[in-house]
Formats: structure tokens, C-alpha cells, sequence
């Protein structure tokens, strides 16, 4: 008998190199994408993440020597995710930083001193007063400015440089916030404590600088030791449309029909309002990032799920949860399941024939019913001719559960939530 695999991973490291750059939610741990990596590609093959959000898949595709495509309709996940799997030489990055600080802290010391005025760019219908105090507003604006100058004057191989301190500064975003913090959806800290609050702005960017270029460090040391120079590419885009117009016409070039040779993804679990918002995870680092308010109060929309669709969909175990429901429970659940059944179509043309791909997600629980995602993607991705090759299951450690709400959106409500994962693997 071969001996069990153990997936749960527990006591394993999860943040390590670029891993750790910045939060995002329900990530997909390394070692689950590197163990699918090593048992269902080889080295030189074409790997796909069509849900990618911050990008593990593709840092740890390119440590196994192997190219990769993200796509993901959320600007932040896509900065994220092509700041870890883009590595830069940490001297590169101090030498960027000694000019930086200097210049952001006699910027900071001056406007403390009234000696410099801080224009304040048009925040209207961001609340963001409610999340920041005027001086951190200001201090952040100081810091902002002096990124957006980086790479002005200089060549174009600056973007990424750009990105990595943009990427520090929207983790100070999120740090310096009245936000709650260990929560991915926004709830204000408790007044009296609101009040208190009074991080320095630019220790606090400080201290993530450093984290940061250590981080990178250690990916780009891993990476050079690679023979291999693997590479990622993330597209902004959403998975439904591939191989229609309304996608990038770069991200068709390179996704065309059987372009890649195994899928691993962990798609999002659907009701942005009781499982994960992405959008409020999102919202004020974007904000700040400046990017488009309509793009980022789009985001849960798109996300699949986030619109009510109707089509009959041929698993017979999802009609029978359908049934078990409340009828408003029951359209959401189902529009998920069509948006899903749309992206397994496109999956499955994307990879190559004897490709595999492999989906990492929890059930998630409705109206006190569990959902059995896996069983239906089966189901489904069968109708395209997909085969179920195995499906392996995590347990989760508590302390790292995707979401903890109640449906009712409470917070401090709690209801049964995840705690274990299913990877479920499908070939062509
Ligand atoms: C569970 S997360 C992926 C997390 C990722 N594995 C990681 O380790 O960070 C699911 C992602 O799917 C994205 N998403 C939702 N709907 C999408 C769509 N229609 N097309 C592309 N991406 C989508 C969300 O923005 C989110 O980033």
C-alpha cells in the first residue's frame, strides 16, 4: 500500500520569500502548489492559474523552472501578484531606498513643521476620513508622491521597481487604517481605541521596506540558483471571457486552445457578502494606489457569483442541494455553479490534451447545508471530458480559516466555516 500523503502541512512555513509580501485572502498555501507542480508537470511546461489572486501559483511555478500565466479580475491581486514572481536584485532595491527615505523623511518633518503644504487629491465618495486621521492622510500623500516619481527620469525597466514600493505602501495603507485588523472585511477598531491610534506613518512604511527587500532577497537568491529561468506573466482580466474578444489581446496570444500544460487554482468560494470581499480587501489600498473607483466597486460583482444568472446545469447533485435551500439562497448558489460551469468549458480548451488541472477549495456551508463544491466540479468539468484523476483533502489549522462571519454578517457572530480543503485533480 503506498504510504498516505500528508496535505495538511501544518507546522510549514507559508510566508517565506515573496510568499509573505502582503496579506491577501484565502491564499493558496506554497507547498500545495508545489507539490501539484512537481506531481502533474515537469520542468519547461506551462503552468495556469486562472484565479490567481496574489500569485503563490506562479512564485512557485517559476522556482519548479516552469512558465506561468495568472489572470485575475482584481488590480490589487494582480499588482501582488506580479511584484513575488518578478525578481529584483535586493541591492538594486536599498539603493532605490537610500535615495527614497532620505527624501520622504525631510518631506515628513517638513510638513510637520507647516513648512510644506500637502495638496490633497480628490477623495470624494471614498469616506476616507473615517479611515484615516488628516495626518496620516498627509504623511501617506508625502510618501505616494515620492513613488510616483520613481523611474521619471530614468529608463523603463523602472515599473517593477515602482510596483515593489507600491507594494510596501499598500501594506502601510492597511497597517496605519482605523481598519480592524486580521479581518479581510472592513470593520472599524472600537472607538476608544480609534482614538488613541497614532501609528508613525513612516515607520511604519519603513519597517515594511526592509521586511520586503529581505523577502525579495530570498526569492531572488532562489531563484538565480535555478538553472532554469522560468517566467510569469498576469493578466487583468476575467476567466469567463478567454478566447473572446472582451479578453486581452496579449493574454489570447498566449492562451490559446491546449497552450498550457496543467492548471492549479484555488477559485474565489462565491457570495462576497458571507464568505471573502474581496472588493473590501481591496478597496482602500486601490484607492490609494489610485486607481478608477468604478473599477474597484466593481470588483464583487465580477467576481464569480457576484451576478444573479440562470441557466440549467446538468449535475444532479446540485440540483438536489438547490432543492434543500431557501429559493434566494438557492439563485445565488446557482449563478456561482454557471459561472463556474463557463470557466471549466474555458479551462478545458486552455490545456492540452493529458493536461491536468487541479482546483484547491473548501465546501462552504448555506442556510446550515454544506455545499459540495468538489463533488460538482467533478460532475461538471466530466461534461466537458475532463476525468477525475484523485481528490486529496487538507485539514486546515484554525488559526489560518479563510473567513470566520456569520451569514448574517454580524461581526463576533460565528457560524461553522471552513476547516478542511478538498484538491481535487481532473485530466483531459
Ligand atoms: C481564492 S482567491 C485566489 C487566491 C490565490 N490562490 C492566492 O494564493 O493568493 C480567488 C481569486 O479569484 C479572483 N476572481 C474572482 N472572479 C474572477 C473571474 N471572473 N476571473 C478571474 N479572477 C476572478 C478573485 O479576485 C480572487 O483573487
Amino acid at each position: 500500500m503506498l504510504p498516505k500523503i500528508d496535505w495538511d502541512f501544518a507546522r510549514a512555513d507559508i510566508h517565506f520569500a515573496t510568499h509573505g509580501l502582503h496579506p491577501y485572502p484565502a491564499r493558496m498555501i506554497p507547498q500545495i502548489a508545489r507539490r501539484l507542480i512537481e506531481m502533474y508537470s515537469l520542468p519547461g511546461d506551462k503552468v495556469l492559474d486562472p484565479f490567481c489572486g496574489s500569485g503563490g501559483v506562479l512564485v512557485e511555478s517559476m522556482l519548479r523552472g516552469r512558465d506561468s500565466f495568472g489572470i485575475d479580475i482584481n488590480p490589487l491581486a494582480c499588482l501582488l501578484a506580479r511584484v513575488k514572481s518578478t525578481p529584483i536584485d535586493p541591492e538594486l532595491l536599498m539603493s532605490y531606498w537610500e535615495k527614497l527615505r532620505a527624501g520622504i523623511e525631510k518631506d515628513i518633518i517638513a510638513a510637520r513643521f507647516k513648512q510644506i503644504k500637502v495638496k490633497v487629491p480628490d477623495f470624494s465618495g471614498t469616506n476616507i476620513e473615517y479611515w484615516f486621521k488628516p495626518y496620516m492622510i498627509e504623511e501617506l500623500l508625502i510618501i505616494k508622491r515620492h513613488l510616483d516619481e520613481i523611474g521619471k527620469e530614468a529608463n523603463l525597466g523602472t515599473k517593477k521597481i515602482r510596483e515593489f514600493f507600491n507594494v510596501c505602501f499598500s501594506n502601510t495603507v492597511r497597517v496605519v487604517s482605523g481598519a480592524k485588523k486580521r479581518e479581510f472585511k472592513l470593520y472599524r477598531m472600537p472607538k476608544e481605541k480609534w482614538k488613541k491610534y497614532r501609528p508613525n506613518v513612516f515607520e511604519v512604511f519603513k519597517n515594511r521596506v526592509n521586511d520586503s527587500i529581505r523577502r525579495m532577497g530570498e526569492f531572488y537568491e532562489l531563484f538565480m540558483g535555478n538553472s532554469l529561468k522560468a517566467k510569469a506573466e498576469v493578466f487583468e482580466a476575467d476567466t469567463r471571457k478567454m478566447f473572446t474578444k472582451e479578453f486581452p489581446e496579449e493574454a489570447r496570444r498566449q492562451l490559446h486552445e491546449e497552450s498550457i500544460d496543467l492548471v492549479v487554482t484555488s477559485p474565489p468560494y462565491g457570495d462576497s457578502r458571507t464568505t471573502v470581499a474581496y472588493g473590501q480587501f481591496s478597496r482602500y489600498s486601490l484607492i490609494w494606489l489610485g486607481f478608477d473607483k468604478k473599477v474597484i466597486s466593481e470588483i464583487d460583482k465580477k467576481s464569480l457569483g457576484g451576478n444573479t444568472r440562470e441557466k440549467n446545469l446538468d449535475s444532479k447533485i446540485l440540483i438536489d442541494v438547490l432543492s434543500r435551500i431557501s429559493e434566494k439562497r438557492a439563485a445565488d448558489v446557482k449563478s456561482y455553479f454557471v459561472d463556474i460551469e463557463e470557466c471549466l468549458d474555458k479551462i478545458y480548451k486552455v490545456v492540452k490534451n493529458g493536461g491536468h488541472a487541479c482546483f484547491v477549495l473548501g465546501n462552504r456551508t448555506v442556510n446550515r447545508m454544506k455545499i459540495p463544491t468538489d463533488e460538482i466540479i467533478v460532475e461538471l468539468g466530466s461534461r466537458y471530458g475532463f476525468d477525475h484523476v484523485a481528490t486529496f483533502h487538507r485539514r486546515i489549522p484554525s488559526k489560518r480559516i479563510p473567513w470566520k462571519s456569520s451569514p448574517t454578517n454580524i461581526p463576533g457572530q460565528k457560524v461553522e466555516t471552513i476547516s478542511k480543503e478538498n484538491i481535487i485533480v481532473l485530466r483531459k
